[in-house]
């Protein structure tokens, strides 16, 4: 594992780097370039998805690297969607594309992307990651944008915890209940849009001003807020500069009051979403 970047363990003895790199909305065609840059700046986790139709520019990048396998990090999503039903077979066949695509043997983190709860059927989905996990073909297992009771009904249906959850968080929507639940059941979360995609959180007086205090950019000065909650942040960027930068936050750290002035931001009623709410998102 790269030095720089600290890891977590998951709760099935994987180390995960606490800091990866996200690949929504980065065109097949450009995702080798953009993965590649990252691997060279020395982003050793990414994060892909078959809905984001970039695994083979992803997989392309990765095997370009040269970089021993074990010293990466891979991620990728079932796209549970509603055009079919989604049943043992084509839950594995699902699997079996992105690893085709990726060109690797393996993942190291397979996720459910939605819960879909209207649908009824992330159990029986979760049935078949838990072969998927016994195979060994994805080191871990986990789901994303699950809500509380989500988890708790996984918990109730399956003896598998969710090594991650991975949902919406940044300091406009910290999810404080969410990380709690998390931390009792040991499940780690991981932040998508770590960022706030990088528009008005980015511009903040109350972001704005930390850079300044720092000599850092509000880019970085939201990650360290991530990083010393304890969240895994998967920034994503097409432009090298801000790859870069992103991955150059362990040479400082927020103050506590600073966090705290942070964590203000999007505390209860002022949290408000970027992104759809899983309790309404079909797909
Ligand atoms: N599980 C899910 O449902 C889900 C949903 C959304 C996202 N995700 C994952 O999370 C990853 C990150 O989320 P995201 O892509 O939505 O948003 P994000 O990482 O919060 O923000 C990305 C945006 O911020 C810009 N940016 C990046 N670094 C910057 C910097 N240092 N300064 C200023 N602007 C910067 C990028 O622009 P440029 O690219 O132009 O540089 C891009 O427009 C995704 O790529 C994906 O892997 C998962």
């Amino acid at each position: 594992m790269n030095q720089q970047v600290p890891t977590l363990q998951l709760n099935n003895g994987s180390l995960m780097p606490q800091l990866g790199f996200g690949v929504w909305q980065v065109p097949d065609a450009d995702a080798e370039h953009a993965v590649g840059t990252a691997l060279e700046a020395g982003y050793r986790s990414i994060d892909t998805a078959a809905v984001y139709g970039n695994e083979k520019g992803t997989g392309k990048a990765v095997a370009a690297s040269g970089l021993p396998r074990e010293e990466l990090f891979v991620t990728t999503k079932l796209w549970n969607s509603r055009k079919q039903r989604w049943g043992r077979d084509e839950v594995l066949r699902a699997f079996d594309d992105s690893l085709g695509k990726l060109g690797l043997d393996h993942v190291d983190l397979y996720l459910i992307h939605w819960p879909r709860p209207m649908r009824d059927d992330f159990v029986s989905i979760w049935k078949t990651f838990e072969e998927i996990a016994a195979s060994g073909r994805a080191k871990a297992v986990g789901v994303s944008n699950f809500r509380p009771e989500d988890l708790e009904r996984l918990a109730a249906e399956s003896a598998l915890v969710p090594a991650v959850n991975q949902v919406e968080l940044h300091p406009l929507f910290p999810q404080a209940e969410l990380r709690a639940v998390h931390a009792a059941r040991g499940i780690v979360t991981e932040a998508w849009s770590p960022l706030g995609q990088g528009k008005e959180l980015l511009t903040l007086p109350a972001v704005t001003a930390l850079a300044d205090k720092y000599g850092r950019s509000a880019a970085q000065v939201v990650l360290r807020w991530h990083l010393q909650h304890g969240n895994i942040v998967i920034p994503k960027s097409v432009t090298p500069a801000r790859i870069r930068e992103n991955l150059d936050v362990f040479g400082f750290e927020l103050e506590a009051a600073d966090v705290a002035a942070l964590d203000a931001l999007g505390a209860g009623a002022a949290g408000r979403r970027i992104g759809p709410d899983p309790a309404e998102f079909d797909v």
